[in-house]
């Protein structure tokens, strides 16, 4: 069982590249399921035909289905999301702002993950193509369910025990609306469903993400961010797919100016995704919709690879708190001492290695922090971060 989550910035193909991967493992004999968590759904443009919340099957293999997100959402959320509403209202917010507050972004995307869960545990299939939503805030969100639990206690101050005591008391002195037993068990409902996705997602031999990029500088930045923070979070990225690539056939010489700009890019891709697969799509002369165009796709992404496979078993780097200190360890096998250089740009941090060179997009976090030392050992550049210099 394996779960593909494909994702990246708006527009660069996220949709086509899930599409195609898809049929690619149908074609393969997977029992394969490609389905679109994103709001904006084109996994029916991609395959042109209609989709539905339910999987419809589209050839021999091969399922689609594009997820009602804000149903999903409803089911869960609708009852907290009353209580938040009576709070906010209480407190002078109202209206369109108030509204907004009680849902938090990504979380209609989160409740898509429970249905994937769903089709993990059901054992229906053998493969799972998630087309992810523009960004990787979702998994952010997911990973840190400590954050849900934060905002839960602000909302809701008073802790279920303590309401029951407290709330005739509570009611008299002010007006604030103090949750009642149904609000408590509508968030413990509300937990118990996000209950086993993370272990899936968060699980390499199960979940691989693929980040999609263009050969643009944004695109790319944005691409190594989302990277950094899935490595963060203990997700594994397995490929960089790197789409719209000008092929060289086109001689036009007012694109040999543009593919010289994209050498550059495609460069920088290397460097900054140097311990995963990293796979170039050619810009097709034309719309690639459709399951020949798709199957044309897959061919040209995957060749005789296996495309439910992991593509690279790496891991761009791991956290460790010491004490005040924060340690960022960063793999490099085969590096010997006075081998490897490291210098720090602001937030980007490059390691040289021989006539290697990988950059690292530094989390929040560890930006705002000093380099204190860097060690080499087993393996490993262990970079040390303290608060002061
Ligand atoms: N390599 C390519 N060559 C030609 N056309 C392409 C290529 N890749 C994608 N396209 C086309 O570009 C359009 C946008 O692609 P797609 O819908 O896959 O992007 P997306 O990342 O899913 O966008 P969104 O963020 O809106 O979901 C589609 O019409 C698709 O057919
Ligand atoms: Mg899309």
């Amino acid at each position: 069982m394996r779960v593909l989550l494909v994702t990246g910035k708006g527009g660069v193909g996220k949709t086509t590249v899930s599409a195609a991967t898809a049929v690619k493992a149908a074609d393969l004999g997977y029992r394969t399921l490609v389905m679109s968590t994103d709001p904006a759904h084109s996994l029916a443009d991609a395959f042109q035909v209609e989709l539905g919340d339910n999987p419809t099957s589209l050839i021999p293999g091969l399922a689609a289905q594009q997820i009602n997100s804000q149903q999903r959402l409803e089911e869960s959320w609708g009852e907290v999301r009353d209580a938040l509403t009576e709070f906010f209202d209480w407190s002078g917010l109202q209206g369109i702002e108030a509204e907004e507050l009680t849902v938090f972004p990504g979380m209609d995307e989160i409740f898509s993950l429970v249905t994937v869960r769903d089709h993990v545990r059901s054992g229906a299939y053998d493969l799972i193509v998630v087309d992810c939503a523009p960004t990787a805030e979702t998994l952010r969100l997911l990973s840190l369910p400590e954050v849900l639990s934060w905002y839960m206690e602000k909302m809701f101050p008073i802790g279920r025990r303590v309401a029951k005591v407290v709330r005739p008391m509570l009611t008299k002195v002010t007006s604030m609306p103090v949750a009642d037993d149904a609000v408590f068990a509508a968030v413990q409902r509300f937990y118990d469903r996000l209950d086993g996705i993370r272990e899936i997602l968060a699980d390499p031999e199960i979940t691989s993400a693929r980040l999609v990029m263009n050969p643009e500088k944004m695109v790319i930045a944005e691409a190594r961010r989302t990277y950094t923070y899935l490595g963060l979070f203990g997700y594994a990225v397995d490929a960089a797919i790197v789409n719209r690539v000008l092929p060289e056939s086109v001689e036009d010489t007012y694109f040999a100016k543009w593919r010289e700009i994209q050498k550059e890019h495609l460069a920088s891709v290397d460097e900054g995704f140097a311990d995963v697969n990293i796979r170039h799509l050619p810009l097709f002369d034309q719309e690639m919709v459709g399951v020949d165009h798709l199957r044309t796709l897959g061919e040209e992404l995957y060749g005789d690879d296996d495309p439910s496979a992991r593509l690279s078993l790496g891991r761009p780097f791991r956290v460790e708190d010491i004490g005040d200190d924060v340690v960022l360890a960063v793999s490099v096998p085969l590096a010997e001492k006075g081998e490897v250089d490291v210098v720090r740009h602001g937030s980007e941090l490059v390691v040289t290695l021989g006539p290697y060179r990988r950059s690292i997009v530094l989390p929040d976090s560890l930006a705002r922090r000093h380099v204190r030392r860097a060690q080499l050992t087993e393996g490993e550049l262990k970079i040390t971060f303290g608060l002061d210099p």
